[in-house]
């Protein structure tokens, strides 16, 4: 008797199409998950959060469809890639909107409030009004995003782990309160797949983000990268071209330490211990090694900017795909709360 294939494990994550993705983007997200859909154990599901970028941009919405546009090239630039993952764009399921109206009803107000970005963004963006329905609801719509697919896993940074933790509450409590007839569990509790993160400094040393205005796009051209790296501030103790310096101590170190070879690496240490290099030139192997790890990708960005209509056709099918799964757990859940929608169809 032959052994029947083990079911692979599913994998979902998803991204804020908040602006174009950047280096960290990059490391922190893209470069793990097309890893995980390069491993044939794994059958994934990558999305664009766009209703999630309402939860802060409500007010204006106007750069929302250009971002999602520029996240999904990214995406297929990065090496995601709909042979081997479903990608798709959360409004495009509405069934998401529909599970988020469903679980809001069993989920208590106070699960909310203590989720900790709540009160940390709230501080954070303090030129913005986040005093509303949608912000508070930002982790409940996660938890629908993830439990409507029944993933295994979701793979994100440390920042997300309470909003994964806020989803494994919701589901035990869906499942408490509704049964299926033939199975006890309907929504599985998914596990955090912590993404391991190198220290990936902006040009200013401090962690790379947006809201610093210090990162490096993966849509960044050659000399866009190069000046970029060129205002990137290094160990602060080597003033004078004479003094030693610190790679361990300088966030030009530590680009080094995830893009260059270990033959670079070594140069880097002993030139800029004893003075020997510039600063000038170790930021420039730094550009050549950021230059290459990008060029495949950009490459890339370039074949799916130039046929948008392909774009549109993989996140159509993805769409198709998504909520034809959508549907499925949403089916298991509307009878289970005993809805009249489960016997439509
Ligand atoms: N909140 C996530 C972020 O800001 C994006 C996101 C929305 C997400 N829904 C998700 C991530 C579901 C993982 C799973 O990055
Ligand atoms: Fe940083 Fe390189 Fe200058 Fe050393 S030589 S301080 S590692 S930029």
């Amino acid at each position: 008797m032959s052994n029947p294939t083990p079911a692979r494990k599913r994998v979902l994550s998803g991204m804020r199409p908040t602006g174009k993705p950047h280096l960290g983007n990059y490391m922190g997200a893209l470069h793990n998950w097309v890893r995980l859909q390069n491993d044939p154990q794994y059958e994934c599901y990558f999305f664009i959060a766009d209703w999630h970028a309402l939860t802060t941009d409500y007010a204006d919405t106007s750069q929302i469809k250009q971002n999602t546009l520029d996240v999904a090239i990214d995406y297929l630039a990065a090496g995601l890639d709909p042979a081997g993952s479903v990608l798709f764009v959360q409004s495009h399921i509405p069934q998401h909107a529909e599970f988020h109206l469903l679980l809001s009803m069993i989920t208590p107000l106070g699960w909310l409030e203590r989720v900790p970005s709540y009160k940390e963004q709230q501080e954070n963006l303090k030129g913005k009004d986040l005093s509303t329905y949608g912000f508070l609801g930002y982790p409940l719509l996660q938890a629908a995003d993830i439990l409507i697919y029944q993933p295994d896993f979701v793979p994100v940074g440390q920042d997300q782990a309470a909003h994964v933790e806020l989803t494994r509450e919701v589901a035990r409590r869906f499942n408490q309160f509704y049964k299926c007839p033939d199975r006890s569990e309907i929504l599985p509790e998914p596990q955090v797949l912590l993404t391991p993160s190198p220290k990936l400094p902006g040009t200013d040393g401090r962690k790379m983000s947006k809201s610093y205005g210090n990162t490096i796009l993966l849509s960044d051209p050659e000399p866009e990268i190069r000046a970029k790296l060129k205002t990137m501030v290094t160990d602060t103790a080597r003033i004078r071209r004479t003094d030693p310096g610190n790679p361990d101590k300088c966030p030009v170190g530590d680009l080094h330490k995830i893009f260059s070879s270990q033959q670079t690496l070594a140069k880097v240490y002993e030139g800029c211990t004893t003075a020997g290099i510039g600063c000038i030139e170790c930021k420039s192997w730094a550009a050549d090694a950021i230059v290459s790890a990008l060029a495949p990708i950009q490459e890339r960005r370039l074949h799916f900017e130039q046929h948008p209509a392909l774009v549109a056709d993989i996140f159509n099918d993805g769409a198709r795909r998504a909520t034809a799964r959508a549907e499925q757990t949403m089916h298991e859940v509307r009878a289970a709360m005993g809805l009249a929608g489960a016997t439509a169809q």
